[in-house]
């Protein structure tokens, strides 16, 4: 196990009905508030109405931001920068998913930088500063309500870019699982694939000794499983909503399940350029490339295939060698993505070879991505061409 230190601020407030609690928990931060959200689930669902009568309750005044893209786009981030700085306003509450948190938080950085708030997704900056932000979930997949991550798109250049920032995570986030009943179908299965890979970015690693976190990404892993099909039976499920939205939250804020290891996210690098140029949704993107990513790599560190296939997907290791249980893991992940109604191939998105030179160049732009399996370009070329 390396050595570690681990901080997560987010105050979590789960359960039904925990939204009337907003008003009462923005007013500790604000007075003045960007109210952010999509493109219109929360109005059919009545939360919209909800949330602005709390805070007006709360004597807060509220400034909206309306029809945050999935995969948002840093134009839009800029648009908010602007009401921000115009309207004095002094916290931003995100409801919705992982886009409109994530836009949020690129706001919430960038109102008070001086620059182009595109410079923390390159590099060219770090964050020193942000307004405090809140945020109501609605669907459960990035886990972004409790870590300080975001992820945007620069749709003019076709690049998707990350910052992760301690001063991003969310002061509160509201977690009422009922809130996801409505999640479409295709919605709730991504959602489950990238709380999934995840897991699978911290639990395949190098790192020696971390039985405990092994654990904990397992016991993610088999929580996913067994209640993503529920849901999708019976959506309004109220147990297996309230499991998968604690399972996304835990699988990725600040690294608890994995402290002390070395994650990989090669695959996340990957479906990011896939997502830059071709705007499919993060998770359907994961389920096609991350099981060809196991296969590419899974020889690096077989000990750790032949335990993930036989913990979490009870395969029989009688008679078997090493790399034939792998295989069976790695396939018995490509048949429960198929089978929850996952794509499983790229061409499903009517995505061809014409760009995977462009991606493969642009996910090694800052150099090797990876630390399971170092993944040079030629390499991305490779899994793209296995998703093909
Ligand atoms: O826009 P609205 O109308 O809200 O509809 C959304 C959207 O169309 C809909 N939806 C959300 N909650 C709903 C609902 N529809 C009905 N009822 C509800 N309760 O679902 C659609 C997808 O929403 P989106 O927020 O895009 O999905 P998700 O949470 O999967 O977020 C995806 C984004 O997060 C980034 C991805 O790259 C992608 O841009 N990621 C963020 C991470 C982070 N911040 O830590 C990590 C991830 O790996 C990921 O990269
Ligand atoms: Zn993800």
């Amino acid at each position: 196990m390396n050595s570690f230190q681990f901080v997560n601020p987010t105050h979590i407030v789960f359960g039904e009905g925990t939204a009337s609690q907003v008003g009462q928990l923005a007013s500790k931060y604000g007075k003045t508030i960007l109210l952010v959200y999509g493109s219109g689930s929360i109005k059919k669902t009545g939360l919209y109405d909800k949330t602005v009568g709390l805070l007006h309750e709360a004597g807060i005044k509220v400034h909206e931001l309306p029809n945050i893209e999935p995969n948002p786009r840093l134009s839009t981030v800029n648009k908010g920068i602007d009401i921000c700085r115009t309207e004095g306003v002094d916290f931003i509450l995100a409801v919705g998913g992982g886009s409109v948190i994530d836009a949020a938080k690129a706001i919430a950085a960038g109102v008070l930088y001086e620059g182009d708030v595109w410079d923390f997704f390159t590099g060219k900056a770090v964050i020193g500063k942000a307004l405090p932000l809140g945020t109501i979930l609605t669907l459960a997949a990035t886990g972004s309500e409790m870590n300080g991550n975001s992820v945007i798109t620069n749709w003019e250049e076709n690049l998707k870019r990350a910052f992760g920032s301690p001063y991003t995570y969310p002061k509160f986030s509201i977690l009422d699982p009922t809130l996801t009943y409505t999640v479409p179908r295709n919605h709730t299965v991504n959602g489950a694939v990238d709380i999934m890979s995840h897991v699978f970015e911290q639990y395949f690693s190098l790192t020696e000794n971390t039985p405990l976190q092994e654990r904990f990404c397992e016991s993610i892993l088999q929580t996913v499983i067994e209640n993503v099909e529920i849901a999708l039976e019976q959506p309004e499920d109220a147990a297996a909503r309230a499991n998968l939205m604690w399972c996304g939250t835990m699988a990725l804020n600040g690294g608890l399940i994995s402290v002390g290891m070395t994650n990989d996210w090669a695959s996340h690098g990957i479906e990011h350029e896939v997502s830059a140029i071709y705007d499919i949704p993060h998770g359907a993107g994961l389920a096609v490339i991350f099981p060809n990513w196991m296969k590419y790599v899974h020889e690096e560190r077989i000990d750790r295939f032949v335990q993930f296939a036989t913990r979490v997907w009870g395969v029989n290791a009688e008679g078997k060698t090493d790399n034939e249980i792998a295989l069976e893991g790695i396939q018995a992940t490509r048949d429960f993505f198929t089978r929850i109604g996952a794509e499983s191939r790229l061409a499903d998105f009517g995505i061809g070879s014409d760009k995977l030179d462009r991606m493969a160049e642009e996910a090694v732009r800052y150099g090797a991505i990876g630390s399971f399996k170092r993944l040079e370009q030629q390499d991305v070329k490779a899994i793209l061409e296995l998703s093909l």
